[in-house]
């Protein structure tokens, strides 16, 4: 039988063929070792940002900014907001936005995501959850409260790595293996959203604000 693996190995590679100029980037970020999204879940919010027109996006979990980028090129008129911790990724990530284009569509805040949610003025049309798994639960928590109607939270990473699915043989030192497999549940239950879980990437939720 194929492997969700192999299925994931063979789209990724079929989306180099696209050659959208954004391909050094993510060759570049893998091989360093960046914990960037896949090229199928980058093309996935890329399209969702094309088609949807979202005036205000936030994104948590920057790193140097490849996801940001990815949606900030499909914008017309919004601002993404994004946020992240790591100082040492701040220079970088402005770079890369300079590098695509894209400085003047994001506000880049560098500093722990439970620091600053809470600040942010609402009204999102988009949300990304793409930080620490364990402040998962949190970060969804915030979205909903914060989103306009018909808006879309998207999180990576719910199957982390098939842990989530098949537990066994794989370490977890820090529980994150829990934490998902309670916030999976969460998430396909939210009310007042229609909300499934996509084999894309690494497990991507995508949940859509019914009114
Ligand atoms: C998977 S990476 C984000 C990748 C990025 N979305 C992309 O695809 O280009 C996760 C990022 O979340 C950041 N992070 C982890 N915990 C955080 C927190 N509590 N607040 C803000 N950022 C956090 C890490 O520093 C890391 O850069």
């Amino acid at each position: 039988m194929i492997s969700f693996e192999q299925i994931s190995d063979y789209v990724n590679s079929l989306l180099k063929l696209k050659n959208d100029g954004t391909d050094e980037l993510y060759n570049y970020l893998s091989k360093k070792g960046h914990p960037v999204v896949k090229r199928d879940v980058a093309e996935f919010l890329a399209q969702i940002v094309l088609l949807k027109q979202p005036e205000k996006v936030l994104e948590i979990g920057t790193n140097v900014g490849y996801s940001a980028i990815m949606m900030a090129r499909q914008m017309k008129n919004g601002k993404i907001w994004t946020v992240d911790y790591r100082r040492d990724h701040h220079d970088k990530a402005l770079e890369n936005f300079k590098e695509f284009g894209v400085e003047d569509r994001i506000v880049l805040i560098t500093s722990y995501a439970e620091n600053v949610l809470n600040g942010l003025d609402g009204g999102f049309d988009l949300i990304f959850i793409d930080a620490d798994k364990k402040g998962y639960s949190n970060y969804l928590d915030f979205a909903v409260n914060n989103l306009n109607s018909r808006g879309v939270i998207i999180a990576d990473n719910l199957f982390w790595k098939g842990s989530v699915i098949a537990p066994d043989g794989f370490e977890d030192e820090r529980n994150v293996i829990p934490s998902l497999t309670e916030f999976n549940k969460k998430f396909v239950s939210l009310k007042g959203f229609r909300t499934q879980v996509l084999s894309i990437g690494d497990g991507l939720g995508f949940a859509v604000k019914e009114n």
